[in-house]
Formats: structure tokens, C-alpha cells, sequence
């Protein structure tokens, strides 16, 4: 098969295998440069198959030796379609860490069903004995509860009022206007039952009653708070409250882990393009101005820099630095200084569809958004036959719904 592109929206409907696995080679070289460190051994990563989660895996992997299991969601590929990025982003890990006799292994299905709990507790306990970090990385737009089979849907929207705003279309390069009309209290439930931490909490929980937790076990939680300017669409909006939820979560685990000597942690990170972040309203133009400023000040990063911080100065530092006032790894420092802030403030008001890309990085944007998908990366050719079809060598695929 040739595989090129496929944009639909703000989604691209294929992926390329080689590609996807040059990504991987990419990040594990960085990690690699970066020398080994003393970090966790046993670790879970829910979420693992791309973005955050993806790079999380890579770097406890590649960095301190760990050996991981990873939990995803993700499409095997047939005669007609290609698999999804993150199906073969995890071929591609695996094999290169197995190359290296480094133990990695997978589970495929839904992380939000007892089933697949159940399933990786197993896996655990055979494999690995118990683990010492376990990492929550899921970014869903849907969720079935284990329990009721209530079916969640999140939204992206603001709370309390409608919002007005610019935002830009990446690949038309256009720039325009949207109204997004506030979010009912339905949609704000539904959107902390998805993203909020109900799930991560029955995670651990279940984790802890079979006794898989290792004394010390450190747990993770991804989340983003943002400028002034995403506010009204992220930080005060939907997803802002799911993420208010996931931090009261990540205090009442900290305190249930302490008879462990464990603790829950939230780690606030910089925006950057992933498959969850290209749907948020907005935040696509806010991320193109801020790839433009920081590229020029050279603070640029993607995942795995700021992964590989977070494990090495502040998880398993020997001095890490403060946590910030509500307790949050601020791993956006270098977004949110205030120089670069203030670019952005004083840029965006002039951002037009004229102007976008030389004010802009929309480029870059559109270039990493490709690159996600195996796409875009030098050196590739994208005219040759590939064969679609590539085997995880672990994994266990469950269709749980
Ligand atoms: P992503 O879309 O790249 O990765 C999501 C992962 O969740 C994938 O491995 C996917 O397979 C898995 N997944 C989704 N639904 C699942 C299900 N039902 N069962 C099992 N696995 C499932 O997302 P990204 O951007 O890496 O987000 C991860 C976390 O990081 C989220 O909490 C997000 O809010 C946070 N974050 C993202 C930022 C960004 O700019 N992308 C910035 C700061 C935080």
C-alpha cells in the first residue's frame, strides 16, 4: 500500500508505519543522549501509545532501564485501512526495546472497563511483581462507567457564557471567529466523568486491594492550565473542571498512598500538539504563536523533553525543586514565563489569515500534526509500497466495546 495523508477536520485518518517508527527511533535517541539515571523500575502506563503517555514509556524505558506495561486503545490495521499512529508508534517501541532486552509489553483495549483492569493487574502480578510508578496519561473523548455502562461524552466548551474568540483552521490557513455557546450542567458532568479522575482512582485503588503497589509507588496525572488568553475555552471551561477533579483526586490518592510511602502528583505540562490537543477550540492558534516565540528563544519542547525533566529533576531528583503552591510539577515553566506571555498577548490580536503565516509558526503546527501520523519526516519516501500491516510482539487486544 501507498500511505499518504488523509486530513479529515482536525483528525488524519492514516498513519505511516515507518514513520511512526522514526518518531520512536527519534524520542529514544534523545532519551539516550541524555545518559541513563537512577528512576523507576516496574512501571504501568495508561495511555502509553501516544503524546504524553508515549513519551512517559519511552523515557522510563530507554532512560532508567524500567520495564513497563502499556495500556492503550488503539486500531490494528486490515487490507483497507492502515492501523492508528499509536498502534505502530507501540510496534516500533516494543521491538526496539526488546532488541535491547529491555521488557515491555502491552494490553489493548479499554482502560475504563474492569475487564482491562483486571487484565493488566494479571499481567502485573506475573511479570513484574508489583509496580513503583504508575503513570495516567488517557486523553478520551468517551467513556462507558464499569459499573452502570453509563455512556459519557465530554465536550469542549466554556462554562457560564458563550465565548467569541479566534481560532484558526491549520491546513485551509485560515483564521476566523468562533462562538461556542456555554456548556449545560450535563455536558460539564459528563466531561469530570471522562476526564476527571474517577477512573485513575479506580485504578489505583484496584492496584492497591490486589497488592501491586510497591512501597514508595509514585503516581502521575498529566494536566494543563494555560494563559489568560485559552481560559475561557480550557482553564474555566469544561475540560478545566474535569482537570479540577482530577487534582482533588490526585490529593485524596496522595493521602491514601502515604501507608505506602507512596505519593499522587500532578504534573502541568506545555501545550503541544497531540491528537488530543488538536480539538480543542482555540488552542491550535495559541499553540502556533507560542511554537514561534519559544523556537526563537530556544525553550522549544516537545513531550519528551519535558518527560524527561520531569523524571530526572523533579520525580527522581535528589534535591527536586518545590512543587508550586497547590502542589503541581510545573513542567510549563518555560510556557508560561512572562516575556513569552506577553509576545503572545501583544501578537494575537493581529493574527489574520494574511498574516498568520509569517506571524506564526502554523507551519511548525501543521508540520508536528503530520509528524504525529508518520508523516512529514525527512529523508522518508511516501511514494514506496509499505506494507500496512505490523505485529505488536506483546500484546494482548481486547475489544471491550
Ligand atoms: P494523546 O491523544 O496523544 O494520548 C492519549 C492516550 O490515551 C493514547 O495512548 C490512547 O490510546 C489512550 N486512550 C484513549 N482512550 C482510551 C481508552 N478508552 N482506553 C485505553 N486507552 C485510551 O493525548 P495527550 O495529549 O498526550 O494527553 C495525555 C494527557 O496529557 C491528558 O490528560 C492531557 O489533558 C494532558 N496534557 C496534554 C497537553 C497537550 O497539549 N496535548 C498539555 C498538557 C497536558
Amino acid at each position: 500500500m501507498i500511505i499518504q495523508p488523509k486530513i479529515r477536520g482536525f483528525i488524519c485518518t492514516t498513519a505511516h508505519p515507518e514513520g511512526c517508527r522514526e518518531n520512536v527511533a527519534q524520542q529514544i535517541a534523545y532519551v539516550k543522549s541524555k545518559g541513563h539515571y537512577q528512576g523507576p523500575q516496574n512501571v504501568l502506563v495508561i495511555g502509553a501509545s501516544t503524546g504524553y503517555g508515549l513519551a512517559s514509556r519511552i523515557d522510563a524505558t530507554f532512560g532508567a532501564g524500567a520495564k513497563t506495561i502499556g495500556v492503550f486503545y488503539e486500531k490494528e490495521a486490515d487490507e483497507k485501512r492502515t492501523a492508528s499512529p499509536g498502534w505502530y508508534n507501540t510496534a516500533a517501541f516494543e521491538s526496539l526495546a526488546h532488541e535491547e532486552e529491555l521488557y515491555a509489553k502491552s494490553i489493548n483495549g479499554d482502560a475504563f472497563s474492569t475487564d482491562i483492569k483486571q487484565r493488566t493487574a494479571e499481567l502485573i502480578r506475573k511479570d513484574l511483581g508489583k509496580v513503583d510508578l504508575v503513570i495516567y496519561s488517557l486523553a478520551s473523548p468517551r467513556r462507558v462507567h464499569p459499573v452502570t455502562g453509563q455512556v459519557y461524552q465530554s465536550t469542549l466548551k466554556p462554562i457560564g457564557k458563550p465565548f467569541t474568540g479566534k481560532s484558526i483552521d491549520a491546513f485551509l490557513g485560515e483564521v476566523k471567529d468562533v462562538t461556542i455557546d456555554p456548556a449545560n450542567e450535563n455536558e460539564i458532568a459528563n466531561t469530570i466523568a471522562v476526564m476527571g479522575g474517577e477512573d485513575w482512582a479506580m485504578w489505583m485503588d484496584y492496584l492497591a486491594s490486589e497488592n501491586l503497589l510497591a512501597d514508595g509507588i509514585k503516581t502521575v496525572a498529566y494536566s494543563y492550565i494555560g494563559p489568560e488568553l485559552t481560559h475561557a475555552i480550557y482553564r474555566d471551561g469544561t475540560i478545566g473542571k474535569a482537570k479540577e477533579d482530577l487534582k482533588a483526586t490526585a490529593d485524596a490518592l496522595d493521602k491514601k498512598l502515604k501507608s505506602l510511602h507512596g505519593e499522587a502528583i500532578i504534573s502541568v505540562n506545555k501545550a503541544v500538539v497531540t491528537q488530543a490537543s488538536a480539538a480543542i477550540p482555540v488552542v491550535p492558534l495559541y499553540i502556533a504563536i507560542l511554537f514561534k516565540i519559544m523556537k526563537q528563544l530556544g525553550t522549544h519542547e516537545g513531550c519528551i523533553e519535558q518527560i524527561h525533566r520531569m523524571m530526572c529533576d523533579h520525580l527522581y531528583a535528589a534535591n527536586p525543586p518545590a512543587r508550586d503552591a497547590e502542589g503541581y510539577i510545573r513542567l510549563d515553566d518555560l510556557e508560561m514565563q512572562p516575556d513569552v506571555q506577553q509576545q503572545i498577548v501583544a501578537l494575537w490580536p493581529t493574527i489574520t489569515t494574511d498574516n498568520l503565516s509569517q506571524q506564526t509558526d502554523v507551519a511548525g503546527y501543521r508540520d508536528e500534526f503530520y509528524r504525529l501520523f508518520g508523516f512529514n519526516i525527512p529523508g522518508m519516501n511516501y511514494e514506496a509500497e509499505v506494507n500496512p500491516v505490523v505485529a505488536i510482539p506483546s500484546i494482548d487486544t481486547v475489544s471491550s466495546n
